[in-house]
């Protein structure tokens, strides 16, 4: 648990990576709740299309290292999500858990009084990034009124995108390093916000966003104290495995 003496982020400034993915197996509904029973507010987790367009919630191009089955999301239905088991690699008490739907994950969001950072992910066998992006609209369109979201992406088209739908979202550009021309390529999505590796953070890049009004948050970080020198400098927010270590 963070000291209450040292500097760290607010309660909404803490995102349950993939949920609460140290304890529970990444992405599942398992993660999700044991999130907000940590006392997180905010969870990060990863879109992605089947073949069939149904829109599942897992980080990999494909189902091998986070399920009981093998195969790339393109050759894979609605239908197959039954017989996958999302749990059992993690451990024997996740047997069971399934490989959710991104609509399955936005309903229990809001039993779970939970908002989300929504990754969408861009894979080589998506067909087309409008069918992508719609997808994303409808089923985050379902929210209920407690859940907040946000959308990030390693793809600046991907958020392009997602803005001209839905400009009121807030739109997060996730770099490893943000490139030297950052604040061109921001304005062109456009967002105001960026997600990087917390190991490429440095005070001097904090007080050039905060400068401009761009909020930082930082990926994925599980030592609270590699951060410390970082929130008064400007840092708005962590994505964390282990929110716990963050929350106070
Ligand atoms: O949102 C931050 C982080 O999730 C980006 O990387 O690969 O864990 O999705 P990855
Ligand atoms: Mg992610």
């Amino acid at each position: 648990m963070t000291s209450n003496t040292l500097p760290g982020p607010s309660r909404n400034e803490v995102q349950a990576h993939r949920g609460a993915s140290a304890l529970a197996p990444e992405n599942t509904l398992a993660a999700f709740q044991l999130a907000a029973e940590q006392g997180a507010k905010w969870v990060e987790l990863d879109v992605a299309l089947l073949g069939d367009g149904t829109l599942v919630v897992i980080h990999d191009d494909s189902v091998d290292r986070t399920t009981s089955g093998s195969g790339s999301l393109g050759d894979l239905t609605r239908a197959d999500l039954d017989h996958l088991d999302a749990g059992s690699w993690f451990g024997p008490d996740y047997a069971g858990q399934r490989l959710p739907t991104l609509d399955a994950v936005i309903a229990e969001l809001g039993r779970l009084n939970l908002s989300a950072n929504v990754e969408i992910k861009q894979h080589k066998h998506h067909k087309s990034l409008d069918q992508l992006i719609e997808a994303v609209e409808a089923s985050i369109s379902t929210r209920s009124a407690v859940t907040e979201i946000m959308i990030s992406s390693f793809d600046p088209l991907a958020l392009a995108a997602m803005h001209r739908r839905e400009p009121g979202l807030e739109m997060a550009m996730l770099w490893g390093r943000p490139p030297e021309d950052w604040e061109a390529q921001l304005a062109a999505i456009p967002a105001a916000t960026i997600h990087m590796h917390y190991k490429a953070l440095s005070i001097g890049l904090l007080e050039e966003t905060a400068k401009r009004g761009i909020k930082v948050r930082a990926w994925t970080c599980n030592n609270p104290m590699e951060l410390v020198s970082f929130w008064d400098a400007g840092l708005t927010g962590v994505i964390t495995d282990n929110p716990a270590l963050f929350l106070r």
